[in-house]
């Protein structure tokens, strides 16, 4: 797997020395239409295309420095890791790729903003600064979509996160993953707002990379997803170009749902749904016979992701008076 992975990484980036400290800045992205399920696990190639939207604000920034003569050493919104840490080994086993040699390590200064693991994409926003921090220590210079070539590597979702505003991460179709990257749709939509409503923040049970093989391995459903993703992601995409917010709440939350009718249907079955995270369904649908428009979506996590539009915002806060409001395109 490494090799495949290092060969992949060597078409990529123009060398190995490293030059002076690196930096990088990336923002969480939620998924309108989502990725789930990879045709090759190594080079985290998906089964189908994924639109998101990225919050700004809310991301990762993380300083990196290569030193000859040590182990790495990876901090998480500033504690030190040990080194059977699950975060810092898959960290370090990321930043094989890119080790000018087995003698010396990197030290890794991680920021997160969002809770860790909580299906709020912190990998996501990780793995693309990581990119950029990397891209900034070697001085490679290399353009947003090479990048999140590479941070795909790290984490699918990833691969979305280099961009504010709204991505969209092509499935591509060769084998060596060169064309499976993501790239900024540049539409922007200033009345759009996002919810975050967080039901539970504590670690998921199962990683999505392994809740989604179960899913690819074990469930019947599974057959209708790629399809149904790619016709989801068309729809969305036009609905961004119409601004038509009624298409692109319906998709998205039909599409979200049918993401978790196939983990529902897995065996054993993922349920990543609390108690609470149904009841807020429920008052979302209950607001929506209302006449306001309001939609979720959800990732592999209990948290709900609220859609709707700005004129909307006190009703929102007035139904769910704990929900985190995110204007993703106020600063564009
Ligand atoms: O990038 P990963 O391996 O954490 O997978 C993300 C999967 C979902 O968040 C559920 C969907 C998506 O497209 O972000």
């Amino acid at each position: 797997m490494k090799n495949t992975q290092r060969h992949f990484v060597d078409q990529i980036i123009p060398h190995r020395t490293p030059k002076q400290k690196g930096i990088g800045q990336a923002p969480v992205n939620i998924a309108l239409s989502k990725y789930w399920g990879k045709r090759n696990v190594d080079l985290n190639l998906p089964t189908n295309s994924s639109l998101s939207v990225s919050l700004p604000g809310l991301g990762t920034e993380t300083h990196l420095e290569w030193m000859e003569n040590q182990s790495d050493e990876i901090y998480l919104n500033k504690t030190l890791l040990k080194s059977d840490n699950a975060f810092a080994q898959r960290t370090s086993l990321f930043l094989d790729l890119f080790r000018p040699n087995t003698q010396g390590g990197f030290v890794v200064n991680t920021i997160n903003s969002v809770p860790t693991a909580a299906g709020l994409a912190s990998s996501a926003s990780g793995y693309a600064a990581l990119a950029l921090a990397l891209n900034d220590c070697f001085q490679w210079d290399l353009p947003l979509k090479r990048l999140s070539l590479l941070a795909r590597l790290g984490s699918g979702s990833a691969s979305r996160s280099l961009y504010n505003g709204f991505a969209l991460w092509h499935k591509g179709q060769l084998d060596n993953g060169m064309d499976s990257y993501a790239e900024k749709i540049d539409q922007a939509w200033p009345e759009l707002c996002i919810g975050l409503l967080e039901i539970d923040v504590s670690e998921k049970p199962i990683s999505s990379t392994q809740g989604m093989q179960n899913t690819v391995n074990h469930c019947e459903l599974y057959a209708a997803w790629p399809d149904k993703a790619e016709a989801d992601l068309q729809k969305i995409h036009q609905a961004i170009e119409r601004k038509d917010f009624q298409q692109l709440g319906q998709t998205s939350e039909n599409n979200a749902l049918a993401m978790h009718a196939t983990m529902i249907a897995t065996w054993p079955p993922i349920l990543y749904w609390q108690p609470e995270s149904v009841a807020a369904m429920h008052q979302i649908w209950q607001l929506r016979s209302e006449g306001c428009e309001v939609y979720f979506t959800m990732d592999a996590g209990p948290n709900l992701k609220l859609l709707f539009l700005r004129q909307d915002t006190q009703t929102i806060q007035d139904h769910f008076p704990s929900v985190k409001v995110i204007h993703p395109f106020s600063d564009e």
